[in-house]
């Protein structure tokens, strides 16, 4: 499966933030765009999730998931193919607790109870959270709730997933199990992206590495990444 951009703009009312962008995104790829606050990670990724025009910024051309325009996709049948996950995950639950959540989630795909519950219980222990099942959402951790929100995600079938910086209200200790789920996760076929202001802890996980600023999408050559990853480096905020 492959999510593409070509030469892509987007704009809210008259200003332009991303300018000919060019981006591919590939089953068994894990990117990390980095990028200064305000420089339009969240907006590409919006855009690449097919959420605008519908919800807000205008495109100059398509961004196509297999040669389809992403936006023009039904909802139900994009969610087994492109997901996005955000900072904040409970915003967007609707149920008490993770099992019910999950459920609940599942139920649009018009699957057999016997499916729904194998998926969710493949979907638990892929993450690593089985145990949490029958836990009250509003009595996690923000990273468990990450966890949760990915699960779901996985349960979905979503080949292509985005996370719009996950782990801002996530503690190191989840953070890294989380970044080593998404390793996984690519191992076994998934696309990843993924925004970080963060960027220790990716050089060994991820196949490609992208800088946005003043409009422009950059992909930084494998040979750079130390110098764009490390802590010490100034070029980037
Ligand atoms: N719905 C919107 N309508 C108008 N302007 C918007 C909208 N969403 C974002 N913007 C503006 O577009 C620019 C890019 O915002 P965006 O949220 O994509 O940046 P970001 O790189 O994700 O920042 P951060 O790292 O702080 O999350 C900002 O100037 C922001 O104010
Ligand atoms: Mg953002």
């Amino acid at each position: 499966m492959k999510l593409e951009t070509h030469q892509l703009s987007i704009q809210y009312d008259n200003q332009i933030i991303l300018k000919d962008v060019d981006f591919e995104l590939e089953s068994k790829q894990f990117a990390l765009l980095v990028g200064p606050s305000g420089c339009g990670k969240s907006t590409l990724m919006m855009a690449l999730a097919g959420l605008y025009p519908k919800y807000g910024g205008v495109l100059s051309s398509a961004v196509t998931l297999d040669g389809l325009a992403v936006h023009s996709i039904k909802a139900n049948q994009r969610a087994p193919q492109i997901a996005i996950l955000f900072q904040h995950p409970e915003q967007q639950f609707a149920m008490d607790n993770v099992r019910d959540e999950m459920i609940f989630a599942l139920e649009n795909l018009s699957l057999a109870a016997e499916e729904i519950d194998k998926r969710i219980d493949q979907a638990l222990q892929s993450v690593g959270i089985a145990s949490l099942q029958h836990r009250q959402l509003s009595q996690l951790s923000g990273g468990e709730l990450q966890k949760v929100a990915l699960a779901e995600t996985l349960a979905l079938g979503a080949e292509i997933i985005l996370l719009d910086e996950p782990f801002a209200a996530v503690d190191p200790i989840h953070r890294r199990e989380l970044q080593l789920v998404l390793k996984k996760l690519v191992d076994e076929g998934h696309g990843i992206l993924v925004s970080d202001h963060d960027k220790s802890n990716y050089d060994t996980l991820i196949t490609h590495l992208y800088h946005m600023e003043n409009q422009q999408l950059e992909r930084v050559a494998d040979a750079a990444w130390g110098d764009f990853l490390s802590q010490r480096s100034n070029r980037i905020v």
